[in-house]
């Protein structure tokens, strides 16, 4: 049985972790770093990266002490190498490379996209390969098949902003706070999703694709009309998002032969509404539902060693030569998709 120490660091979450390849999690310890941002409104790279400085080696030792283990008796160190900001990246991935030297232990450069996508697997042993996943986080919106570790298709993706990027752009415009998406899940929660006309991107178009930016640029002309309470913006905003969402899944679902599960990951799928929508959506279709529990949705440590623990039962070792990747998509064959703010 492996013992895999993970550590992530490629936005605004400190974090180190202990799994064992038995689907134990021995430890986990976190930092996030909110108070360090909102005051910007946003994360700031450049302060983010001096946070995961001071945080991670206090993390690495909590995590460790609190598994009752040292360092020699982890089998293998893994760490988010990308993608993200690449100064935060770069810390999780020194010190991983630091601690793999130290020890004589195996470094593990994991894809952070990659630890989202197989933490469903951790919780739920009866998941096989391979999965439909909807990768919805600040910097992503995928839908994926994963086929095996390391061997994703992917289906559909983003035009431009990031399902995470929408909500936290709408928390911003309704002066809901940081961060945003929790924000405007709250006040959804308050209001009336009928009472303020959204567009829904890109609904029914003869493709795949995912758009956000004109549902977030319309919150904006809808709030400064005066006109709306910030609740019911806040429920109209979600429910766009969800019908979108289930739009654009439902293209796809009629276009390949579904897989047995539907799988959400990323920060977006701690949303409950959204969940919600994608759990009746599968069960239409005939399929399971797996998510992760929400504190496994935001990015921590638990998902890094796990997919540490997943490649190295594959055998799947690093150099300390690998260098921090800003962007990584999880399919490099993937033909580009249209539109400016394409991250993968
Ligand atoms: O995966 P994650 O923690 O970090 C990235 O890898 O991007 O995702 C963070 C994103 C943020 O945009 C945040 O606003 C969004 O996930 N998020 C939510 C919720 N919780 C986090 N969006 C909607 N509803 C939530 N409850
Ligand atoms: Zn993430």
């Amino acid at each position: 049985m492996a013992i895999i120490l993970g550590l992530e660091s490629s936005c605004d979450e400190t974090a180190a972790a202990i799994v064992r390849s038995d689907r134990t999690i021995l430890s986990h310890a976190l930092a996030g770093q909110e108070d360090h941002h909102r005051a910007f409104g946003g994360v700031v790279p450049e302060i983010a990266a001096r946070a995961h400085v001071e945080l991670m080696t206090p993390l690495v030792e909590a995590a460790l002490a609190d598994a009752g283990l040292k360092l020699d008796d982890v089998d293998a160190i893994a760490a988010t190498a990308g993608p993200g900001l690449i100064g935060g990246v770069m810390v999780g991935l020194v010190t991983a490379k630091a601690l793999a030297m130290a020890s004589g232990k195996p470094l593990i450069a994991v894809n952070h996209l990659e630890g989202h996508a197989l933490s469903p697997r951790l919780i739920d042993p009866d998941l096989a390969f391979p999965y439909l996943l909807l990768l919805v986080s600040g910097g992503h919106c995928q839908l994926l098949r994963v086929n095996n570790v390391g061997d994703y298709t992917r289906l559909a993706t983003t035009i431009d902003d990031a399902v995470g990027e929408a909500f936290d752009k709408t928390a911003k415009i309704l002066e809901l706070g940081f961060p945003g998406g929790p924000a405007v899940e709250r006040a959804a929660a308050l209001g009336n999703a009928r009472n303020v006309p959204l567009p829904r991107p890109l609904k029914g178009a003869d493709e795949p694709h995912f758009s956000f930016a004109g549902l977030k640029s319309a919150v904006l002309r809808a709030h400064e009309t005066g006109q709306y309470k910030i609740e019911d913006i806040a429920a109209s905003f979600q429910q766009a998002v969800i019908d979108c969402l289930y739009d654009r899944i439902t293209y796809t679902l009629d276009r390949i032969d579904p897989p047995a599960a539907l799988v959400v990951a990323g920060g977006v799928a701690a949303n409950l509404p959204i969940r919600d929508m994608l759990e009746t959506l599968a069960g239409n279709r005939g399929m399971r539902f797996v998510a992760p529990p929400l504190w496994l949705c935001t990015d921590n440590g638990v998902m890094i060693a796990w997919a540490g623990a997943e490649r190295f039962a594959m055998g799947l070792t690093d150099g300390l030569d690998f260098v921090a990747r800003p962007r990584w998509p999880l399919d490099p064959e993937a033909a580009p998709a249209r539109g400016a703010g394409v991250k993968a």
